[in-house]
């Protein structure tokens, strides 16, 4: 490649917290964009492991997480060669940048951010980490002027708090934040849980059955497929509000398949609900094994002590210079 064209290309990032091992929710929602994408762009993943920490941890968890979830990345199909793969917490200009836009952010559109309230809801004694989350979330952003920002659809509201944190600094202190932009898929980006398909399939739920995990054993993820809520209407339809089990199922097929809603929809038109969700038990279970298989080569290997030494070189490099840049913006000099 010519250095003009490497010049040209467009930059993304996104980041996953390790708070238990991650859905499919997340690989759907996040990573496998990433995988797609990273051809195209030059691309930042990363360990949100501060974000954790805003809801208590165990220490000794917390690092087991940490570490799976960076093999996992890997086993999913993100390329060490293609993307800067590090963990936040090593990186101090991360929390230093937030300071300084947490001061340009107001208390009034911090307490909107719909995440904040749920979690803040679920224990009184929520710290205020939780509540400045959205912020280290954009300084993860803004530090590396990013055009683009693969998530699933629950984090929209958190990028968009960030490109409006970006544009105010910039209007206030003159141009030093690019404006990203979410990278939104239109099938697949929110993940129900099997179980209670009007919620998110998510790490922290409680009904484990409800839930896909990349490491489940293949077993248990077809069981839990199988046992997955749908309805009384015996049709193989895409009907959020009335049909929410079943088009979530569709949503999976159709993600992992990279079919159209309307060809799955027609395949399966003939089909019983059991016929549907062996279907998609096959899908899920054969992609799912191959990550496995690729995790458990890679857990233990001190490759991933590389990676991540790599990483964080390149990610300190560029955040350091945002971050000198925004203390002589700011006024923060001798
Ligand atoms: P986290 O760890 O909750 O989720 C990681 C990614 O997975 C997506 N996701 C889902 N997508 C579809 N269906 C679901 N059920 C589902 N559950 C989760 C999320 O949208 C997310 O893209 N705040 C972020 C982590 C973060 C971040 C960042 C992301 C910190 N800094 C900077 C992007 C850029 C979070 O909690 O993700």
């Amino acid at each position: 490649m010519k250095r003009d064209e490497k010049m040209e290309k467009k930059k993304m990032l996104t980041g996953l917290q390790p708070t238990g091992v991650i859905t499919l929710g997340n690989y759907i929602g996040a990573i496998k964009q990433m995988v797609d994408y990273q051809e195209k762009y030059d691309s930042i993943i990363f360990i949100a492991d501060m974000h954790a920490i805003t809801i208590p941890q165990d220490p000794e968890t917390l690092a087991n997480n940490i570490r799976q979830l960076i093999a996992l990345y890997i086993a999913c199909g993100i390329d060490p060669k293609k993307n800067t793969i590090f963990l936040q917490s090593e990186n101090p200009y991360h929390a230093n940048i937030s300071w300084m836009l947490e001061c340009n952010t107001y208390f009034g559109e911090l307490s909107r951010m719909t995440q904040f309230k749920d979690k803040s809801k679920k224990n009184a004694n929520f710290s205020a980490g939780l509540f400045t989350y959205p912020v280290l979330m954009a300084s993860d952003i803004l530090a590396y002027d990013v055009d683009y920002v693969p998530v699933g659809i629950d984090q929209k509201q958190h990028v968009e708090i960030a490109r409006d944190i970006a544009i105010r600094f910039n209007k206030k202190y003159g141009e030093t934040f690019k404006v990203p932009e979410p990278l939104i898929r239109a099938e697949g980006t929110k993940i129900m849980d099997l179980q209670s398909p009007d919620k998110k399939m998510s790490k922290s739920s409680e009904n484990q059955k409800g839930v896909i995990r990349l490491l489940d054993d293949t077993a248990v993820i077809r069981k839990k497929i199988m046992s997955a809520t749908t309805d009384s209407m015996g049709k193989i339809n895409f009907d959020i509000e009335n049909q929410p089990g079943i088009s979530n199922l569709i949503n999976i097929y159709v993600s992992l398949s990279g079919m159209s809603k309307e060809d799955v929809v027609e395949k399966f038109a003939e089909s019983n609900y059991g016929t549907f969700k062996t279907a998609v038990a096959d899908l899920v279970v054969e992609e799912i094994e191959k990550i496995q298989k690729r995790y458990n080569d890679l857990i233990n290997s001190e490759e991933l002590d590389r990676i991540l030494d790599v990483g964080i070189e390149k990610a300190l490099k560029t955040s350091r210079e945002k971050y000198e840049l925004m203390k002589q913006k700011i006024g923060l000099r001798r």
